[in-house]
C-alpha cells in the first residue's frame, strides 16, 4: 500500500455517515413512527415499569417525534387526567433524570379511552383515537397493543381488536400485540390461549414478554459462552458436575394475593424466567443471532429437558411463615391479606431437571426460587467436577471446594469464578478463592431496565428476546407433571421468612450428595 492510498479522500458514494448507517449494529436503533396502546393501564406493571420505560426511552432519544401512548381502562379519565397519572409514575419510577422538554413532547401524544373490554362503543372510540393520531400526530398506522391484563381477558380484547380492524397489518404499516405472562396455567390452557391470540395476530406479530430476557446479565450469558474460547471446552458433562439456578427474593406477597393465590412459584417464575435461564445456559451455539436461529436452539434444549423423578424426592415446595427479614419482623403467607388461611399455594419451589443431550447427559440442573428468602439474588452456578486426582495430602485440601463459574444475574451483576489457590506461607495449603468481574467496575455504561429494552424491541419489530409459542408450550410440558403431582398429594412445608427455604429443599439436593450454595 502506498502512503498516498491512506490519505486519498473516500469517494462520496462509498462514504457513510456512521451515525446514520443502519448496518452499524453498535448504534442504538431509534423506533420509527408508532403508537402503543396499553390495556390494564391502571395496574402496577404499567405504573412501575411500562410508563417509566417509555419516558426513559424518550429521554435517551430512542423514540420518534411521531410517538403516542394511549391508555385504555374503565376509569372516567380525560387525556389530561391520564397524562397526570403517567407523569406521576415517571416521577416515581423513571431511571433517567426528569427533563421538562422531553416530558412536554411525550405528553403531546398521550391519549385516554375510557371503557370496558366488552364495550363495542369504547373500542370504536379507540379506533377513532388511533386514526386521529395517525392523521395529526404522525404515528403512520403502526401500533402495538400491550395486554397488561389477566389472560382471561385476552379473548375479549383480541376479538375487539379484530372486529374494529385494529389488528390488521397493511403493506405499509404494522400491528403487534404484546402479552404478559402467565401464558396459561398448564399446557392445555397455554395452547388455548395461543390459539385465541393467533386467530387474530399472526405469530410474527406476537411478542411474549419474559422480562428476564431483557436483562443485560441474561443476554451476557450468550456473550460469555459464545464470544469466548475459554468456557466452551469445559461446558459439558465431562467437566460440569451440576448446575444450580437460583432466583431468591426477600419480598413477600402482601398486596399480590389476587394474582398469586393459586398460581405459586412454579407457574410464576420457573415456567418462564428460570427455564429461560436454563435454555440459555444449556443451548448449543446458534448459527447466528437471528431470531429464528436463537429461538430454534432454545426450543431444542427445552425439548430435551425433563423432570427427574421420583418427584417426592427430587422436588420440594414450601410456604413462608412468620419470621425475620433482617431486623424486621414479617408475617407469614397465611396472615397476608387476601390469602386463604388454608392456602396451598407454594411460595418456594425446587425441582431437579435433566437435559437429555450429548452435552448434558447425567448432569442435574437444580432450580429453586422463593419469596421471603434470606436475600434477593438471582444466579446461575455451573459447578465443576473435582479434579480426577489431587497430588496433595488430604489435610492440604480440606478447604478446597468445587470449582464454579457463577453468573450473577442480580443484584451486584457480574461473573465470579471460584477455584483453589495456595494459601501464602511455608506449608502447601489450598483454599477456595474467587475472581470477579463486576459490571460496576468494568463498565461506565449503565444497563437499561429490562422493560425499556423489550419495549424498544417491540417497536423495532426485533423479536429475538421474546419466547416463541413453542418455548412456552415446552415449558409447560416439562412442568405439568410436578404441578399435577403436588395438586394430588401433600401440602407445602412451612419455612420461616428470612431463611433459605424448607428442609425438604436441602434434603432434595442432599440425596444426590450435593448441597445448595449460600449466595
Ligand atoms: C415477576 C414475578 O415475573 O418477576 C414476580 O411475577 C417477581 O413474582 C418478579 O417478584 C421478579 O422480577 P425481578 O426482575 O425483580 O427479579
Amino acid at each position: 500500500m502506498t502512503g498516498s492510498g491512506w490519505h486519498r479522500p473516500r469517494a462520496a458514494e462509498t462514504w457513510r455517515n456512521p451515525l446514520r448507517d443502519p448496518r452499524d449494529k453498535r448504534l442504538p436503533h431509534i423506533a420509527g413512527p408508532c403508537g402503543v396502546t396499553i390495556f390494564g393501564v391502571t395496574g402496577d406493571l404499567s405504573r412501575k415499569k411500562l410508563m417509566p420505560a417509555i419516558y426513559d426511552l424518550a429521554n435517551r432519544g430512542l423514540l420518534p417525534p411521531g410517538f403516542a401512548v394511549t391508555g385504555f381502562a374503565r376509569r372516567d379519565w380525560s387525556d389530561q387526567d391520564f397524562a397526570e397519572v403517567v407523569l406521576q409514575s415517571v416521577r416515581d419510577y423513571a431511571r433517567t433524570p426528569f427533563r421538562q422538554d422531553v416530558w412536554d413532547r411525550l405528553a403531546e401524544g398521550v391519549r385516554f379511552v375510557s371503557g370496558s373490554f366488552d364495550d363495542d362503543a369504547a373500542f370504536d372510540r379507540l379506533t377513532d383515537t388511533i386514526a386521529a393520531l395517525d392523521r395529526m400526530h404522525g404515528t403512520s398506522g403502526n401500533h402495538a397493543f400491550y395486554l397488561a391484563i389477566p389472560p382471561e381477558a385476552f379473548p375479549v380484547v383480541c376479538k375487539q381488536l379484530a372486529r374494529t380492524g385494529l389488528a390488521e397489518h397493511g403493506d405499509a404499516h404494522w400491528r403487534r400485540v404484546v402479552i404478559e405472562k402467565p401464558f396459561g396455567h398448564d399446557l392445555h390452557s397455554a395452547r388455548e390461549l395461543n390459539e385465541v391470540v393467533n386467530e387474530v395476530f399472526p405469530e410474527d406479530s406476537v411478542f411474549r414478554i419474559d422480562h428476564y430476557l431483557g436483562k443485560e446479565t441474561v443476554q451476557n450469558i450468550l456473550a460469555l459462552r459464545f464470544a469466548n474460547q475459554l468456557f466452551d471446552p469445559i461446558w459439558n458433562s465431562h467437566y460440569v458436575d451440576h448446575v444450580q439456578i437460583t432466583m431468591a427474593e426477600d419480598i413477600g406477597l402482601g398486596g399480590r394475593a389476587g394474582y398469586y393465590e393459586g398460581i405459586g412459584a412454579v407457574r410464576d417464575v420457573i415456567q418462564n424466567h428460570l427455564l429461560q435461564l436454563l435454555a440459555l445456559t444449556g443451548m448449543e451455539e446458534p448459527v447466528s443471532f437471528s431470531p429464528d436461529a436463537l429461538r430454534g436452539e432454545k426450543v431444542k434444549v427445552l425439548s430435551a429437558t425433563k423432570l427427574v423423578g421420583p418427584l417426592d424426592e427430587t422436588t420440594a415446595r414450601g410456604q413462608y411463615s412468620a419470621g425475620w427479614q433482617g431486623s424486621q419482623q414479617v408475617a407469614g403467607l397465611h396472615q397476608e391479606q387476601g390469602f386463604d388461611p388454608e392456602s396451598r399455594t407454594e411460595t418456594f419451589a425446587a425441582i431437579t431437571l435433566q437435559v437429555d443431550t450429548r452435552r448434558w447427559g447425567g448432569v442435574p440442573f437444580f432450580l429453586r426460587t422463593g419469596k421471603r428468602l434470606g436475600r434477593r439474588v438471582t444466579e446461575i452456578a455451573v459447578v465443576f467436577k473435582r479434579a480426577p486426582h489431587l497430588p496433595f495430602d488430604d489435610t492440604m485440601t480440606e478447604e478446597l471446594g468445587e470449582n464454579a463459574l457463577v453468573i450473577r444475574v442480580q443484584p451486584d451483576e457480574g461473573v465470579t469464578m471460584r477455584f483453589g489457590s495456595k494459601v501464602p506461607g511455608t506449608a502447601m495449603e489450598v483454599r477456595d478463592v474467587t475472581m470477579d468481574f463486576s459490571y460496576g467496575t468494568s463498565f461506565t455504561e449503565t444497563s437499561p431496565d429490562a422493560y425499556e429494552r423489550l419495549l424498544l424491541d417491540v417497536l423495532l419489530g426485533e423479536p429475538s428476546l421474546f419466547p416463541v409459542n413453542e418455548e412456552v408450550e415446552l415449558s409447560w410440558q416439562i412442568l405439568d407433571p410436578v404441578l399435577e403431582h403436588w395438586a394430588a398429594t401433600g401440602t407445602p412445608e412451612p419455612y420461616p421468612a428470612g431463611t433459605w427455604g424448607p428442609p425438604a429443599a436441602d434434603a432434595m439436593i442432599g440425596r444426590t450428595g450435593r448441597s445448595w450454595r449460600r449466595p
